[in-house]
């Protein structure tokens, strides 16, 4: 039988596209400069017994597998390749249970990050990863790539959220991980070992999160600063004196122009950082106040307080906005994704600035800056091949800065087909044969999203 009619054995009708006008529209995630291939189909399961289907009609015919959330991701990883399945998980998109007593939620993979933060929100509980594309994305996504988000830097990431997780193999066996307890240490954590694996090991078809209480509504600062080392300096105070804001974001120069030039947000074109700060706790005000002092010592120009949760509001709006605003600056850009720590942020960004000067390009940054967490935006005329090269060579001469100051070459992205060859340079020899290793045991015949990651 062939792999069309071998599909439909097990799936309803609806659920395995072949038009090629069709499954074309799911070839790619965001990122630039990724090959995507054409599919052999694309299936769009309701169940992890059609997922098991899919996984042994995939595994008989040895056909690749490319899982797919909501093709939000910045690294190529959800690409399709040429005569693949794209197995979509968009149609499993249930919350199963929200458990006030168990502080867990479990969910389908398709559920929309937002929907599940909005419907836990209901029960006065929090589900803290919140990516800027968070009403776009989907939880399996979230879990396939370990998405961070703006309030990592008080709450942590993806990863220390996933208790357990319901797992497709390859050979369509289903694995069970974790738990649904508080605590649990029997056998390895092959639950985190799906957090972050791109897709490459299995199919997430159900997830146990762990939920918090719901904290009180941020209030949020935004501090002006006369040069990026200021701002810099200012983010090392507030977590060295044991501040805990619920966000810490730096915008430079060119991203806070860029907002303003899309949507008239009225930000303060002239300076050189912007740093927004908030808090979460019984009375951020006071939060706010003690950090806006630490902001004017470090040589602030202004500081400014929101005073209502709406003024908040606008300004996390303009800091999520800041990368559509910086593709709209030339034809297309290059977002990249390097962590260092926090320490040394100062001279990763001046190290982007001079990097900026080399390729003579126009490059923003917004950061994650209490994670330490940048996302250097190469802009660029995607018609021009000079300019194109210069954006690719910066981009990768951004990464090799950051693994010089100790840093990694993605905090949150992840690596996909962009940063393939940078994770052995990052990992080495040894870590890459364990990698090569665990990918053997999981996926014996490497139809698991080839070609990503290593
Ligand atoms: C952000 C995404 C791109 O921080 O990670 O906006
Ligand atoms: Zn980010």
């Amino acid at each position: 039988m062939d792999l069309i009619a071998q599909l439909r054995s097990g799936l309803p009708e609806e659920a395995v596209l072949t038009d090629p006008d069709v499954t074309g529209s799911y070839a790619n995630d965001m990122a630039s400069f990724c090959e995507a291939g054409i599919p052999a189909a694309v299936v769009l399961p309701r169940t992890a017994e059609q997922v098991q289907h899919v996984m042994r009609t995939a595994t008989a015919l040895r056909v690749p597998v490319v899982p797919q959330g909501s093709r939000t991701g910045l690294s190529g990883a959800a690409n399709a390749s040429d005569g693949c399945i794209v197995l979509s998980l968009t149609k499993m998109d249930r919350i199963l249970e929200i458990n006030p007593v168990d502080r867990i939620a479990v969910v389908e993979p398709g559920v929309i990050n937002a929907t599940l933060s909005r419907a836990v929100n209901e029960h006065g509980l929090y589900y803290p990863p919140d990516p800027s594309s968070w009403e776009m994305c989907s939880i399996g996504g979230n879990i396939g790539t370990a998405s961070g988000g703006l309030c990592c830097v008080k709450y942590g990431v993806t990863a220390e959220y996933v208790l357990g997780l319901d797992v497709v193999l390859a050979d369509g066996r289903l694995l069970q991980t974790g738990r649904r307890t508080a605590k649990g240490v029997a056998g390895y954590d092959l639950t985190r070992l799906f957090v972050g694996s791109e897709g490459s090991l299995g199919i997430v078809v159900r997830a146990v999160l762990a939920l918090k209480p719901e904290p009180p509504q941020q209030l949020a600062l935004a501090a002006e600063f006369p040069s990026t080392d200021a701002a810099c300096a200012a983010v090392c105070e507030i977590m060295a004196r044991g501040h805990a804001p619920s966000l810490l974001e730096l915008m430079d120069r060119t991203s806070i122009r860029a907002v303003n030039a899309m949507a008239k947000m009225g930000l303060p074109d002239s300076t050189e950082a912007l740093l927004l700060a908030a808090f979460d706790t019984p009375d951020p005000s006071a939060d706010l106040a003690a950090v806006g002092a630490l902001c004017q010592e470090a040589g602030a120009t202004e500081v400014v307080p929101a005073e209502t949760a709406a003024e908040s509001d606008m300004l996390l709006q303009a800091r999520r906005l800041t990368l559509t605003a910086l593709e709209a600056v030339k034809t297309a850009t290059m977002i990249d994704d390097v962590c260092v720590p926090r320490s040394k942020l100062a001279d990763l960004l001046n190290g982007c600035a001079a990097i900026a000067e080399k390729y003579d390009l126009t490059i923003g940054v917004c950061a994650h800056a209490g994670d330490g967490n940048t996302h250097p935006t190469v802009c660029f005329d995607a018609a021009d091949p000079d300019e194109s090269r210069r954006a690719r060579e910066s981009f990768d001469e951004i990464m090799g800065l950051g693994l010089e100051l100790g840093g990694t070459i993605t905090g949150e992205h992840g690596v996909g087909i962009l940063k393939k060859e940078w994770l052995a340079r990052e990992l080495g020899p040894v870590s890459l044969e364990m990698h090569r290793g665990i990918k053997q045991v999981f996926d014996p015949h490497g139809l698991l999203n080839p070609g990503k990651v290593f």
